[in-house]
């Protein structure tokens, strides 16, 4: 498996107050690697700085062999890079098909063999934004936002899927519709990475884990190797 992301050493600040120190993961092609902690441990600071939101202090993040810290954010989703939001951020007065149309954008790296996003594929992985495509973003239920939120990063052709607590809020029948999306996705050959809380559910469909506290990762290993840690869950997740 070749690699697709790769952070090294990766520092970051809010003002004076560091918030990562020294972050190192990687991401291979078609893997879903997930970043656990309790609150506050850095993890959207840490897709922040992927996404040119938050400048890097030091370190580096290279994608497809490419350094990108600190490229705009719109240079990022060009090459690849699709980000589903902590809160969500759709449009509130646009459509959910304005909201989809939005971003869409044919990716410049298109090499590998992922088909294409159209608005009728987001569609028949979210039948229920089909029947609410007129409606403004402000109009939805939570489950709805959260799905036109993927759908709208799915409209970016990414090459990597970034989801920042994608079922937070969300009740749970909607939760498993969200996590079945998310296996389809990954059996097609989509890489992840994905922020939850429910480690239950990330145990099942994540390949590996990188476990932060206090800005430092101080543990990773795949599924089964979390799964034996039971001290590493209820020291670092509270779980
Ligand atoms: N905009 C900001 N300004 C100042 N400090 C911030 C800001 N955003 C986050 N921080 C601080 O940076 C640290 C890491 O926060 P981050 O948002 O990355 O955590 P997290 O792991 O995503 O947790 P959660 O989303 O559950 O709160 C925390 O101490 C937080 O208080
Ligand atoms: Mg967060």
């Amino acid at each position: 498996m070749s690699t697709l992301l790769t952070v090294t050493d990766l520092q970051a600040s809010y003002g004076h107050a560091q918030a990562l120190f020294g972050v190192s993961f990687e991401v291979k092609a078609g893997e879903v690697v997930t970043l656990l902690g309790r609150n506050g441990m850095g993890r959207s600071t840490i897709i922040k700085c992927l996404f040119g939101l938050l400048p890097v202090k030091a370190g580096s993040i290279a994608f497809s062999g490419k350094s990108i810290h600190n490229f705009p954010s719109h240079s990022i989703a060009r090459l690849g890079l699709g980000l589903v939001p902590e809160g969500r951020q759709i449009f509130p007065t646009l459509s959910v098909e304005e909201n989809l149309i939005a971003t869409a954008r044919v990716r410049c790296n298109t090499k590998d063999s992922l088909e294409k996003w159209t608005l009728d594929r987001v569609y028949s992985f979210f039948p229920r934004l089909k029947e609410r495509r007129s409606n403004q973003g402000w109009q939805l239920s939570g489950g709805e936002q959260q799905m036109l939120a993927i759908g709208r990063a799915l409209m970016t052709n990414p090459q990597l899927l970034v989801l920042d607590e994608a079922t937070e809020g969300l009740a749970p029948l909607i939760r498993a519709e969200i996590w079945d999306v998310l296996s389809t996705l990954k059996n097609e050959g989509l890489s992840q990475i994905v922020i939850d809380k429910n480690v239950g559910a990330l145990l099942k469909f994540a390949d590996r884990h990188y476990v932060m506290e206090k800005g430092k990762v101080v543990w990773n290993g795949s599924s089964s190797a979390l799964r034996a840690e039971a001290n590493i869950i209820h020291q670092y997740l509270g779980v």
